[in-house]
């Protein structure tokens, strides 16, 4: 599928997730084959304003490429003038963020909020559309509550408006997150524009993956939780794909991605803020294994980066040891 003149190697994407997809994470996915990520949500007033915080979430590197920045922000000018800043600073494509349910967005216009507004939706479609040159894409969900279908008419508004795809998360901003993600809401959507459509929304395997593909229609999928800790998800939607049986990845792969994690953190952040992170974070990656609460247990305390790198050595021993016997 192509968004705009990026052609992507495959249809799988890793969804935004506030705090988590941060350039360590992204690495993961991009090295499980995931043909595109983006950046969590980042705040068009932190980088118009300078906020030096705002700003390293701008921090990538070549190998993630092509990378999507997803900026969010209620005032169309605000989000121009970041558009033109993360343009200049090296984006592949920017995304507008016209799903986010979070209180703090929504009293900011932000987010969903925008969907309740379509007049000033299209307002910041076409400020931002002039801003940049890099292909624009939109992310929202169904719309404000289960009265109206908002994603219908804001997709084609984004069509009318020159941007190049958008993704779908099927809830309203009334369900947050519980209930299920409607798919037949992507389905229709796909139906009624020309643009692609990224499905997205409770895909928690490759099986769901690929239901979503038939299903829908869509012409790529965004893969949001499922994907935390477990970047194997990609490489497995694409076998499956592909045709081939898509295979479980054994310890050493497990812990091989969790070395490769924690010493991106190091690099990314530096050994300091890193054994903050790290002690909440490496837990992710544990999940389903055996002795996993200890190992979380142990790295609670964590006192440098590096110490979360021996104890991760540690815990492989002793689990290659417990499966031998
Ligand atoms: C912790 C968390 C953070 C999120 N942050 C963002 C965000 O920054 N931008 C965004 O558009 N959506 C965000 N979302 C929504 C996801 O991108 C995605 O639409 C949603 O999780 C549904 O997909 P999934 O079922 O694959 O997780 C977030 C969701 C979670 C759980």
């Amino acid at each position: 599928m192509r968004i705009g003149a990026i052609q992507l190697d495959n249809p799988t994407v890793l969804a935004p997730l506030a705090g988590i997809t941060n350039l360590p994470m992204r690495l993961l996915a991009k090295r499980a084959g995931c043909a595109l990520v983006y950046t969590e949500m980042v705040s068009a007033n932190g980088l118009v304003y300078g906020s030096a915080k705002t700003c390293q979430l701008l921090t990538s590197s070549p190998e993630e490429r092509p990378l999507a920045v997803q900026l969010f922000g209620g005032d169309a000018e605000l989000l121009a003038e970041a558009t033109r800043r993360v343009t200049a600073a090296g984006a592949d494509i920017v995304d507008l963020n016209f799903g986010c349910a979070v209180k703090k967005i929504l009293k900011s216009g932000a987010g969903v909020a925008l969907m309740a507004d379509l007049a000033k939706a299209e307002q910041v479609l076409r400020a931002v559309r002039r801003a940049t040159a890099v292909p624009l894409t939109i992310k929202m969900r169904t719309g404000w509550d289960a009265s109206g279908c908002q994603a219908l008419e804001l997709g084609r508004m984004a069509q009318a408006c020159g941007v190049d795809a958008v993704a779908l998360h099927p809830r309203t901003a009334r369900q947050g997150f519980t209930g299920r993600a409607d798919w037949s809401v992507i389905e229709r959507l796909k139906k009624a524009l020309r643009i692609p459509v990224i499905g997205n929304g409770d895909i928690t395997c490759a099986e769901d993956a690929a239901r979503m593909l038939a299903q829908t229609g869509c012409d790529a999928v965004m893969v949001g939780r499922a994907a935390i800790g477990n970047p194997f998800i990609f490489s497995q939607i694409i076998d499956l794909i592909q045709g081939r049986a898509p295979s479980a990845p054994i310890p050493a792969d497990r812990f091989q991605v969790m070395r490769a994690y924690a010493a991106a953190t190091i690099a990314h952040v530096g050994e300091s803020s890193a054994r903050y992170l790290l002690r909440s974070r490496l837990g992710w990656f544990a999940r389903g294994l055996p002795q996993a609460s200890q190992f979380r247990a142990a790295i609670h305390q964590l006192a440098t980066g590096d110490e979360a790198l021996r104890r991760i050595d540690a815990y492989e021993a002793s689990l290659v040891q417990t499966l031998q016997r």
